[in-house]
């Protein structure tokens, strides 16, 4: 037991030394990663309490977005999120089975936290549902709309993800009765909200969109397929393409994004893939590590 045991020690730590190895031959190496983490803390206010990880310009803090304090206030340009949509998933570290009023109160008291958060020209795309048919019909969209605005938050806009997965479609309510039929739209909502100003003054002022990326996006009913939950290790992922619009299209290069609801890490992808800074905030220890794990993956790829 004990030599196997051994062993196995043994090969974690070669593989961990040459993961190293491999990272110092090629893009960064560790200690220039805390000397960055040093220079960023001091730069752009961000605590390290509570930090999973950090690499070069992303963070993933194992914290609660309720009380983290690792974050100042009008520190960010740009929150893209997806919260629980309290429809019973089976998360590891989060009840999703709270009663409608309930939800509504967690809502508001973390949508409180990100209007905090946000710059004065700072903007929010909330991926939230357009409605709730299991336990009770609610018009989710509508009263979180509400709430935002009741929060501070000025509304811009709402985009339509058509998720092209007609094939979740099960309750049908009366069938081919007109006694109680179900009306279902397979759709999910992007709600675009913002702080005080519409008009981004601050950053860097670079964009990176492409004409057609800009004429596409600006269509606010967007098409592209879900995430698989299997592939990814998650119960409810959604596709880097949504944070790599919402980011290419409402912030600068460079600008710092926030997701306090991290997840898989999905938006940090986007980060990377855009050049921006990126926050990420969990509650869960084992999403961290997905998450971190999926950024480590992604980067091997840019670097070979
Ligand atoms: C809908 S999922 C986000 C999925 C993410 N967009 C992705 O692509 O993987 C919501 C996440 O919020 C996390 N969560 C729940 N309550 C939280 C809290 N109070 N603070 C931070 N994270 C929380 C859950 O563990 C879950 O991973």
């Amino acid at each position: 037991m004990k030599t196997t045991k051994n062993k196995t020690n043994k090969t974690k730590k070669s593989a961990t030394t040459n993961r190293l190895k491999k990272r110092k031959n090629g893009k960064y190496s560790f200690k220039e990663d805390r000397l960055q983490l040093q220079e960023t803390v001091a730069n752009y206010k961000i605590k390290p309490s509570k930090l999973y990880h950090h690499e070069n310009s992303l963070w993933i803090y194992n914290n609660d977005i309720f009380t983290i304090d690792s974050l100042s206030d009008k520190s960010i340009d740009l929150i893209v999120t997806s919260p629980p949509y309290n429809i019973d998933i089976q998360y590891n570290s989060h009840d999703d089975t709270m009663s409608y009023d309930d939800y509504l109160s967690f809502t508001r008291k973390w949508l409180e936290r990100c209007f905090a958060f946000l710059k004065d020209d700072g903007r929010f795309c909330l991926n939230i549902p357009l409605d709730k048919n299991k336990g009770g019909q609610q018009s989710v969209c509508a009263d979180i709309t509400t709430i935002a605005k009741q929060v501070g938050f000025n509304y811009h806009s709402t985009i339509i993800w058509n998720e092209q997965n007609i094939s979740r479609r099960t309750a049908w309510g009366s069938w081919l009765s007109a006694s109680a039929p179900y009306v279902i739209a397979p759709v999910e909502v992007i709600l675009v909200l913002y702080k005080k100003d519409w008009k981004k003054i601050s950053g860097s002022r670079e964009s990176d969109i492409t004409k057609k990326e800009f004429m596409e996006w600006t269509n606010g009913v967007w098409n592209f397929r879900g995430e698989s939950k299997k592939r990814i290790g998650h119960p409810t992922p959604f596709p880097v393409e949504l944070p790599l619009r919402c980011i290419k299209l409402f912030s600068f290069v460079d600008d710092t994004i926030l997701d306090p609801f991290l997840g898989s890490g999905s938006t940090l992808l986007a980060c990377l893939q855009t050049k921006r800074k990126g926050i990420g905030i969990e509650i869960d220890k084992a999403y961290c590590n997905l998450s971190k794990e999926r950024i480590l993956n992604a980067r091997r790829q840019i670097s070979f």
